[in-house]
């Protein structure tokens, strides 16, 4: 038989928190979950350092991987199947996509590719079409399978209803992380009703569309991405810890690259470093082993690396106050002359970041990223933009919220047996 219609004896399930059961009966998708590098993302948490905010936030990228998977499979399997719209040939790529959408995920992503210039996408792309075991098992579908499911994954592939299944304003991804993370940061927003949003799916030439009549659904699921933004994803107790995080990355990049002799060589590390890593180099480095280097460092004799470290380790993160780049420009120039006079380099221990986030928005063309809106599908058969319908979405469409905060260790500062009238200067602009 062939390998892509082989279904296993007995079906397979997996225990979860959010979808109750993961079902798997494709032989290739069974296959995929039990390769190494599907596995090693067991060792990447799905929200980074969201850990030492919420403590629940624990859960993996392969939990959330296995959940992407199993409502994409309820979708083509309870709610497009039989439809002339959807061509069933489309089946176990659209699975096989929504499995291995975030395999390329490395340890910390957020912090580690924005010091190491990196992107998880590309590492995706390079763990389907490289040599890999998940390459080996998509090529025996055949040949021409791994690059159809890189594409799906890099939404270049022509079949865009594929493509709006993991990758649109509402697909199996946001569907999962949602849910999932509100489950684990034990938070009561982020919960809305998808079984009623997956019966009023319908396929269509080039993407999903949503019968009207579930529309309050489909608001719902809006508003509570947009609550998880600012109550979860944005907070800013995880940046803290995230800032604090790529300062570690950085000072140790430094390090490294001026030829500072570690006590313990961080191998793992060098071609990360240098910027001249392999795949195999990458999927070698996952949360544990960062983790492990963490509490190494705290032994440095760099008294930044080490101090970093053990802040991180112990979570004695930085504390923050708002902050306006526009306004206050010179206060921030102000504060860093103050804090080289007090003995403290603001190049690691004053530091300016921003989140904002779009919670929908409709159709912008030649937008730097350009968004597909959410259509609602009228009984006249008709399509119609959502927030042209949802007096609520057209409330919060198109609205970016930015939050500005600046990062510092508030506890150097209170520390006043040296510098203490510099100290206070910093204090009293701060207002703490
Ligand atoms: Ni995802």
């Amino acid at each position: 038989m062939e390998y892509s219609k082989k279904k296993l004896e007995e079906e397979k399930v997996f225990k979860d928190p959010v979808h109750r059961y993961v079902h798997v009966r494709d032989q290739v998708i069974w296959d995929l979950i039990g390769t190494k590098e599907f596995q090693r993302l067991r060792r990447v948490r799905q929200l980074g350092t969201t850990f030492l905010t919420f403590h629940g936030a624990e859960h993996s990228r392969f939990n959330h991987s296995l959940g992407v998977y199993e409502i994409v499979r309820r979708i083509v399997d309870d709610v497009f199947a039989g439809r002339p719209e959807w061509n069933v040939e489309d089946r176990l790529l659209s699975l096989c996509a929504a499995l291995l959408h975030d395999v390329g995920h490395g340890p910390f992503s957020h912090s580690f590719e924005k010091v190491f210039h990196l992107d998880h996408e590309e590492f995706t792309k390079m763990i389907i079409l490289g040599e890999t075991e998940v390459n080996r098992v998509l090529a025996k579908v055949d040949v021409a399978f791994p690059g159809k499911v890189a594409e799906v994954i890099g939404k270049t592939y022509e079949n865009k209803l594929v493509v709006s299944l993991i990758s649109s304003q509402i697909d199996a991804d946001r569907m999962d992380y949602l849910q999932r993370d509100a489950y684990f940061t034990g938070v009561s927003y982020g919960h809305f009703d998808m079984e009623r949003i997956l019966r009023i799916m319908r396929p269509r030439e080039d993407q999903v569309v949503f019968k009207q009549s579930g529309m309050h659904a489909v608001e719902d699921y809006i508003m509570s991405r947009y609550q998880m933004y600012w109550q979860v994803y944005f907070h800013p107790v995880t940046r803290s810890a995230e800032v604090l995080l790529s300062k570690i990355l950085h000072r140790a990049k430094e390090l490294y690259l001026n030829g500072y002799t570690f006590k313990q060589d961080p191998f793992h590390f060098h071609s990360i470093f240098k910027e001249q890593y392999t795949l195999k180099d990458y999927l070698k480095l996952d949360e544990s082993v960062m983790l492990y280097y963490f509490q190494v460092w705290e032994e440095e004799e760099d008294p930044i690396l080490s101090d970093l470290c053990r802040r991180f380790v112990n979570r004695n993160l930085f504390k923050y106050v708002e902050f306006d780049p526009a306004k206050e420009y010179r206060k921030h120039s102000e504060l860093e002359s103050l804090f080289k006079k007090a003995g403290i380099d603001p190049d690691y221990y004053l530091v300016f970041d921003s989140s904002s986030d779009l919670p929908y928005d409709f159709y912008r063309p030649g937008e730097e990223e350009e968004r597909l809106p959410i259509y609602l599908l009228m009984k006249n058969e008709e399509l119609r933009e959502l927030s042209r319908e949802s007096d609520i979405v057209d409330a919060i469409s198109g609205k970016r919220r930015t939050d500005h905060k600046l990062y510092f260790p508030a506890d150097l500062l209170d520390d006043e047996t040296s510098k203490r009238n510099i100290k206070r200067q910093i204090k009293s602009i701060l207002e703490i």
